[in-house]
């Protein structure tokens, strides 16, 4: 097993860089994790397979799902992971360091792979640039959340059993969430797939990403009428208002029609998924929780096994470029 710089790491920077047979791989494998670690005699399989190796979470921004699952994942795996979980507040970034010392210092700790998250669009690509290790980008700025995108993909193909052909409803906060990007990005690498985007029009989602669906083939449709748009989805994700993006001048507060409840999701299907990535403030009422399609919590939890998956594909090859 060699340890030594890469020419060709497999960073994760962008939900661009998968493919379906990429995806195909990294679910199956999410899949084993997820019976594996059923069992003790399983867990104690799993903690063996990457035993020896050592990755570092850099989170300059609030996180929950990701920060704890990618940690609970490596643990799982046997892989050993310090991190710092308010880097922004308590490393030297608060200092004035760049994200290319500090990534230029990390590698310097030999760690196998970085996750990150920050706040500026383009942070993981800038770390990336200097980093002889993979860059996991765990969210940068309203940019991009591929690992996100690729759990939420995940949960649909368990759901539907398809990941083609498919009615997808994206609402909320399109401008700013970057977990809605990331998905709208994988949804249109599959055939057949049609995205209805449902915000205000000041929160529509940005142009270089329905420019790449028009790329791919894949049709969308915005609207602000949301029981309109539910009617024959199979899948409804609902978002919550970036309001840290603001910058003071926010843009008001959720409006009725863009909340989820009871009444507003009697217009979708019986067969359709309520999803979010969370955190949920106001946008879907805890009285959806009970409905028979919420799924969200068992989103998240999905998490922890794709990342496991992803971690593992890395390491399979040591770090250097996976076929996505
Ligand atoms: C998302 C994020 O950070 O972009 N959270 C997450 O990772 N599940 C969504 C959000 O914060 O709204």
């Amino acid at each position: 097993m060699q340890i030594t710089e890469s020419t060709h790491t497999a960073h994760v920077l962008t939900a661009d860089q998968f493919t379906p047979e990429g995806m195909e791989m990294l679910f199956t494998r999410a899949d084993e994790f997820q019976e594996l670690d059923s069992t003790m005699e399983g867990r104690r399989h799993m903690a063996e397979l990457h035993l020896g190796r050592r990755i570092v979470t850099m989170f300059y921004q609030p996180s929950t799902r990701t920060r704890i699952s990618f940690e609970m994942g490596a643990a799982a795996l046997g892989i050993g992971c310090p991190s710092t979980e308010n880097a922004g507040e308590f490393s030297s970034a608060a200092k004035g360091e760049s994200i290319e010392d500090s990534t230029r210092v990390l590698n310097m700790y030999r760690p196998d792979a970085i996750i990150m998250r920050h706040p500026e669009s383009g942070s993981a690509k800038r770390a990336a640039a200097v980093s002889m290790v993979p860059i996991i980008n765990a969210g940068d700025g309203t940019n991009e959340h591929p690992t996100q995108a690729l759990l939420d993909m995940y949960t649909i193909k368990r759901e539907h059993g398809t990941l083609e052909g498919l009615s997808i409803v994206l609402g909320g906060d399109l401008k700013r969430g970057r977990t809605v990007k990331s998905l709208a990005r994988l949804a249109s690498k599959y055939a057949g797939n049609h995205i209805t985007f449902v915000s205000t029009p000041e929160l529509r989602m940005d142009r270089d990403v329905t420019d790449a669906l028009e790329r791919t083939g894949t049709t969308y449709a915005e609207t602000d009428q949301v029981e309109d748009a539910l009617k024959g989805a199979d899948v409804v994700y609902w978002t919550r208002l970036q309001k840290e993006y603001s910058n003071g001048n926010g843009t008001g507060p959720v409006s009725g029609g863009f909340i989820l409840d009871n009444e507003t999701l009697a217009h979708l299907p019986d067969s359709g998924v309520i999803m979010h990535p969370l955190p949920r403030v106001d946008e879907i009422h805890v009285e959806v929780d009970e409905d028979h399609r919420a799924r969200y919590f068992e989103q998240a939890g999905n998490g922890m096994y794709v990342r496991m998956a992803l971690l593992d594909q890395i390491f399979e090859t040591d770090g250097s470029s996976v076929d996505w």
